[in-house]
């Protein structure tokens, strides 16, 4: 396939950024969204001029940090991560734009690469729990329903990649916050701290940044997980609960 890409091109966080307009040519559709950006990148290097930034690990749909914004949705047209998009879900000739996360929450640092320690700061607001430690606990010791623990472990499945926040008209990280929440008060070992985790996290939330959910929906429909949007029903059920007590 041959494609034009136009992609954000931001040298720095205080500079000022602009679209750019590349061309790329016999792109197998089998290759993955970063591959073909790694050989825009190889172009770019052989003719001395500055690969394009953009941020990726893990490469399996694990890490979650290769969010980007592409032809104007979060991670692309599938429901996947960035890195799992391949590029037979584009058609030879297309314009593609690429675009980082717009959030204030998440200020660019370089090109496509945005800060993501909101996120961070999030989870260490509340998103733990504490625990002595020691040699592992016998597995049954603590009985865990079924429906709890396979609830427990869907909410777990949050990757932390941002795209609920792009997606969202308010940039508000409830999806990922009711997901982290979620995934803690559905077990017992989450009971302890439950009413303090939620409350400072919102808290932190809102310290960051964040918009308020407006049960728009469109995190849900971006999260390459498949997150539902009733993890936020729990978090705001248990934002409640701790405010009452
Ligand atoms: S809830 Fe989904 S979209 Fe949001 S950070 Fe987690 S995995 Fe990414
Ligand atoms: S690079 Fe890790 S999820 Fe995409």
């Amino acid at each position: 396939m041959n494609l034009t890409l136009k992609i954000w091109r931001q040298p720095g966080p205080r500079h000022q950024g602009s679209m750019q307009t590349y061309k790329v040519t016999d792109i197998s559709e089998d290759m993955s969204f970063l591959e073909m950006l790694d050989i825009l990148n190889e172009q770019l290097n052989a003719k001395g001029e500055e690969p394009i930034a953009f941020d990726s690990d893990c490469r399996e749909g694990i890490c979650g940090s290769c969010g980007l914004m592409i032809s104007g949705k979060a991670h692309g047209p599938e429901k996947t991560t960035t890195c799992q998009l391949h590029m037979r879900s584009f058609t030879d000739g297309e314009v593609i734009t690429v675009e980082p996360w717009r959030a204030n929450a998440f200020p660019v640092i370089k090109d496509l690469v945005v800060d993501r320690g909101a996120f961070d700061r999030i989870i260490q607001a509340g998103g733990y729990i504490s625990v002595n430690t020691g040699s592992a606990p016998e597995a049954n010791a603590a009985p865990v329903p079924k429906p709890h623990a396979d609830r427990a472990f869907m909410a777990a499945e949050c990757i932390g990649c941002g795209a609920c926040v792009a997606a969202c008209p308010n940039a508000s990280a409830m999806l990922f916050m009711g997901a982290k929440v979620t995934h803690l008060s559905e077990l017992p070992q989450g009971q302890p701290e439950r009413d303090a985790r939620v409350v400072s996290m919102v808290d932190q939330h809102d310290h960051e940044g964040f918009g308020g959910c407006t049960n728009v929906g469109a995190c849900s429909q971006a999260c390459p997980k498949g997150i539902p949007q009733d993890v936020i029903s729990t978090l705001n059920k248990d934002l409640r609960a701790a405010l009452r007590r």
